[in-house]
């Protein structure tokens, strides 16, 4: 343990620091800042981050040495020589190149008069003033003066820029028994061969992850390194330039020893990586930021287009009223949502005053369904009586009402939300020739009384008195078990403008309006006069006004009325009828006409309605040509206003000035 654990701690320091052996055997697996072995001159650092050694940064006219900081001695006994192999990355700042850097062996420490530029920070025009060196170039940039044969060349250097011996950058590839070239600037890493042993200098180059190639580059056999620096003291180090083209110089690994024997290995899985500078290529950076710029711009702009198409998309209209109903306000977005964008698919019909859309909410247990109908509204007028109006509905909670859930409000638009009705609304089974049942009497007969009930419940019962305003098999929905229940509510008010009925346009469907409304406005006569239709209509199984037929059978009432006259009410019953009571029907048919009598007076209350029907109570005696039985209107409708074709009223009666007619709105019919 304890063993493993110094072992480990051995390990640690040979990994961190440089290992040093006999005198003047070294390697640097990277550097490490603080490095007293590395004596670093001008602009050469270290990178604390990084652990290379950079000789210049990407500045202009600059010098950047490092050398080891021992002298390099050969005892007398001693042959002068040395080994060393380097890792080197030259990156440039732009593209076209910096200049270079030089592997050195000197006899002092000062250059004296040296330049950046060509001559690598170790020499100037005249050579090497004071300071006796030899040097191995790999030179970056070509300059003529100084006999380079290239701009990425290596060359061999004595006391003088221009090179002994000078080659290409490239390397003898032993796997492909070829040279290749390398690119010095590349800024990919290079190892870096020197022998120097007797007279011979070798010179060598691989890509990183090479061996050493077994043929040198450089071999020049007439160096006399004692002579050359005039001793058998020497100092080693790396010398870099910049000029007015720069290069980023770094200095990766360095092994060096006196002899090639002794030499010790660069661990290359050590070494630090390239830094890689900011501006490195810098003009494809540079287009490639503007273009991601660019898309960042356009992504913003669609974010933000999506985002106000949400907020558009969503939007609601809620006012400081409203609070009070604010668990009955429901967001925009969930009935969006739930009715997947009102799509086609969940559209469920056109009722009066809007189209109606099924909604899910998947979020309780059971999927709850809704049904939403859209109505559309200009103006805040009446809103707010309306919405209470609706909303105080939603407590009456009567058995044969579709209960509604709640609402929500947008620019233009009113969205009710009430309980989904499967089975839809009446009318698709009474007049529509679709796919729907015929419904028998029995179950027709269970849908008006529970309509008879529902209403006389909204007349009386309800907190306060509740007027429908639009009773027609329309706007009586079924649920599940084929139950009749009274939706749509006081829908019509809300396009009931002003408040004197006088000079209101009444709203209501033509065929169900009692005739005094266009006069005297909505009241419970006038919703149970529509009240009376329904019955007819139901039991006859057609439309109370149908200008297809002849004009005799035209009118509901009053072609009930004629067959009453003729022989027996019950010839009006729907022709699809087979099973009935005869006396079921005609006491439903009377109670029809009794309640569209055309003076409102002579109608019964909704109240005697149900106990009518019920049986509780004995219908009044009357015939077909009792007042106000069968008959219309007493005023004559031109046949534009109702835009029917060739409308003609024979029975209209006394009392014509009575009853003007206003003008008519055709905005909720089906
Ligand atoms: C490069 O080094 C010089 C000298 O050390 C320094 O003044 C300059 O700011 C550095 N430039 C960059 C780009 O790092
Ligand atoms: C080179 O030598 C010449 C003549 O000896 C001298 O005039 C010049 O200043 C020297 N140049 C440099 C850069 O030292
Ligand atoms: C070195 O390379 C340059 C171009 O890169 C070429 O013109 C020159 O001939 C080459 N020199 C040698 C000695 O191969
Ligand atoms: C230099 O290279 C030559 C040729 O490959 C070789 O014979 C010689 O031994 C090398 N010398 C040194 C010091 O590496
Ligand atoms: C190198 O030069 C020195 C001094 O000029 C001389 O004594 C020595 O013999 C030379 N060495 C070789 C190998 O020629």
């Amino acid at each position: 343990m304890v063993r493993e654990l110094l072992l480990a701690i051995i390990w640690m320091i040979h990994y961190v620091c440089p290992s040093f052996q006999q005198d003047t055997t070294f390697v640097f697996n990277g550097f490490s800042q603080g490095d007293h072995h590395l004596h670093l001159d001008s602009s050469a650092m270290i990178l604390p981050k990084n652990h290379v050694l950079q000789l210049t940064n990407a500045t202009t006219t600059q010098i950047g040495r490092a050398f080891f900081e021992d002298l390099v001695e050969f005892k007398p006994s001693e042959p002068v020589s040395f080994s060393t192999h380097f890792v080197c990355a030259l990156v440039p700042a732009s593209e076209i190149s910096g200049h270079g850097i030089a592997f050195f062996v000197s006899h002092s420490t000062d250059f004296i008069g040296a330049e950046p530029t060509r001559f690598l920070g170790l020499f100037n025009a005249n050579g090497s003033d004071s300071t006796r060196v030899l040097a191995v170039e790999l030179d970056t940039s070509i300059a003529p003066d100084v006999g380079d044969i290239s701009g990425n060349h290596v060359g061999i250097d004595v006391n003088s820029a221009k090179s002994v011996v000078s080659a290409n950058a490239s390397y003898y590839s032993d796997k492909e028994g070829r040279k290749i070239d390398i690119n010095l600037l590349s800024g990919d890493p290079i190892q870096v061969w020197v022998d120097y042993e007797g007279t011979t200098l070798n010179v060598s180059l691989a890509p990183l992850r090479n061996h050493k190639p077994s043929r040198p580059l450089l071999s020049s056999t007439s160096i006399n390194l004692t002579e050359i620096v005039q001793g058998r003291r020497v100092f080693v180090g790396f010398s870099g330039s910049t000029g007015s083209i720069m290069s980023y110089q770094y200095i990766l690994g360095w092994s060096f020893s006196k002899s090639m024997a002794s030499l010790q290995q660069i661990d290359v899985t050590k070494l630090p990586k390239v830094p890689n500078p900011r501006n490195k290529k810098k003009s494809p950076s540079r287009l490639l930021d503007a273009l991601l710029g660019f898309i960042a711009f356009l992504l913003l702009g669609l974010l933000v287009k999506a985002y106000m198409y949400r907020r558009n998309l969503y939007a609601e209209v809620r006012e400081e009223w409203e609070k009070e109903y604010g668990p009955l306000r429901f967001s925009y977005k969930s009935l969006y949502k739930a009715t997947k964008g009102f799509s086609k698919n969940e559209f469920l019909g056109k009722g009066g005053f809007g189209e109606v859309y099924k909604g899910t909410f998947p979020r309780s247990k059971e999927a709850r369904e809704v049904a939403v109908k859209k109505v559309s509204h200009d103006g805040e007028e009446g809103m707010k009586q309306f919405v209470a109006e609706i909303v105080s509905m939603r407590s009456s909670k009567h058995r044969s009402l579709v209960p509604l859930l709640g609402y929500c409000r947008r620019k233009h638009e009113l969205l009710l939300v009430s309980e989904y009705m499967p089975k839809g609304s009446l009318d698709q089974y009474l007049f529509d020739n679709n796919d729907r049942p015929t419904l028998p009497w029995w179950r027709r007969l269970a849908i008006i009384k529970d309509i008879a009930s529902a209403l006389s419940y909204l007349h009386t019962e309800a907190d306060h008195v509740v007027i429908h305003r639009d009773i027609k098999a329309a706007n009586v929905m079924l649920d599940a078990e084929f139950n009749g229940r009274l939706g749509d509510f006081g829908m019509s008010r809300l396009y009931d403008r002003g408040a004197d009925p006088t000079t209101t346009a009444a709203v209501g469907t033509i065929g169900y309006m009692a005739p005094e409304l266009t006069t005297m406005g909505h009241s419970t006569g006038t919703d149970v006069y529509a009240f009376g239709v329904f019955l007819l209509e139901v039991t006859c199984g057609r439309r109370p006004v149908e200008p297809g037929l002849s004009a005799e059978k035209r009118f509901l009432v009053k072609w009930v009325c004629e067959c009453w006259r003729r022989f027996s009410l019950v010839d009006a019953i729907d022709t699809r009828l087979t099973e009935f009571s005869s006396e079921e029907v005609e006491k439903v048919l009377k109670v029809g006409l009794l309640c569209a009598n055309l003076a409102p007076d002579a109608r019964p209350s909704m109240e005697q309605v149900v106990q009518y029907l019920n049986g509780n109570l004995d219908l009044p005696e009357f015939w077909p040509s009792s007042p106000g039985i069968g008959v219309l209107t007493p005023t004559a409708f031109s046949p534009a206003q109702l835009m029917l074709p060739s409308l003609s009223l024979s029975s209209s009666s006394s009392n014509n000035s009575a009853f003007m007619t206003h003008s008519i709105n055709y905005g909720s019919g089906r």
